[in-house]
């Protein structure tokens, strides 16, 4: 009632086929060897009979005994079995061989089939990983917004419209680093120089509408008017004063600071550095001399 169920043989096809071709290679093997088994005898057979018990004793060929050709030509049989044991494996014919081409073939469409599909699995990932480096890229491609200020240790950088100080090399400093750049600036500030300065691009922001500067210079109504205008500088500057400072610290990359190491009275002022954004990454000190008044260190801030 309950008959056992027939069990299928665990073992793959490929592996039956193996051991089927291995058990094939060994009969081969096998009936070689008794051809060589019989060869032997049957030489010693064949010698004696013609020796020993004088069969054909009389028949000769070119001079020599009957038995000798005999052997020969059973020893090419056997050497020609020998060759086709081991040089050209007859059993393995050209059915055999249409048989492992089709199966490689078939292996490689099934790899190709599985590449496909991870493929597809992984085309988004990929997308992804190109966009995100793009966005990586074009981060690295943004312009390094400066802010450039001189600034007393309470942060005073300016009383009545005109610098606290006179600084040689500070000017120098400032003059090397902007040149050739866009210099963003407030209204006041553009009003403190006699004329535009030198080789520089100015971007004036003003809230008036009918602002006249002269030819070159260049008038917005926001900040972030004046920094588009500045898109084509990879560094432009914020070079001031006090309101300007105080919008443009948010959204700079990095503060180019001469600190003066004195207090002074004024009326402009710089906003605080807070340490928890900005870290300093160069700070070079110089004493006072005969073109310097006061003790004062170059500061290099980067966000953090
Ligand atoms: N130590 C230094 O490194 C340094 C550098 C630069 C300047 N300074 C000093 O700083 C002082 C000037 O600074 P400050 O704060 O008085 O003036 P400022 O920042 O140079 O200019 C202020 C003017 O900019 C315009 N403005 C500001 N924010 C604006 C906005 N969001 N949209 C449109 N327009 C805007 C306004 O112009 P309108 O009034 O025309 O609308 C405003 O009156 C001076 O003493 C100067 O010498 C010092």
């Amino acid at each position: 009632m309950f008959g056992k169920k027939k069990e299928q043989p665990q073992i793959d096809t490929e592996q039956l086929e193996l051991i089927q071709n291995a058990q094939k290679r060994i009969k081969q093997k096998k009936r070689l060897y008794i051809h060589f088994v019989l060869f032997l005898i049957g030489s010693v057979f064949i010698i004696l009979a013609n020796t020993v018990l004088n069969i054909g004793k009389d028949f000769t060929l070119f001079g020599k005994e009957w038995f000798l050709f005999a052997i020969l030509i059973w020893l090419f049989f056997l050497i020609y079995h020998v060759f086709n044991v081991f040089v050209t494996h007859k059993f393995m014919g050209k059915a055999w061989e249409k048989k492992q081409l089709d199966k490689l073939v078939t292996q490689q469409k099934i790899r190709i089939e599985k590449l496909k599909n991870e493929l597809k699995r992984e085309a988004p990932l990929i997308a992804e990983s190109e966009h995100y480096n793009e966005s990586l890229n074009k981060k690295e491609n943004t312009p390094e917004l400066t802010i450039i200020v001189a600034a007393a240790e309470n942060d005073a950088i300016g009383k009545d419209n005109k610098l606290i100080w006179h600084l040689s090399d500070d000017l120098k400093r400032f003059k090397n680093l902007t040149n050739g750049h866009y210099i963003i600036m407030g209204r006041k500030t553009f009003e403190s120089f006699p004329k535009p300065l030198p080789n520089r691009t100015h971007v004036v922001i003003t809230r008036q509408s009918d602002y006249q500067v002269p030819e070159g210079v260049i008038v917005v109504n926001s900040l972030e008017e004046a920094i588009n205008a500045t898109k084509s500088d990879p560094q432009p500057f914020i070079i001031g004063g006090g309101e300007i400072y105080k919008q443009a610290l948010p959204l700079a990359n990095k503060i180019e600071l001469t600190r003066v190491h004195e207090n002074f009275e004024a009326d402009a002022f710089f906003p605080e550095i807070d340490n928890s954004i900005w870290k300093e990454t160069a700070n070079t000190f110089h004493t006072k001399d005969d073109k310097h008044e006061h003790e004062f260190s170059f500061l290099t801030y980067e966000r953090k």
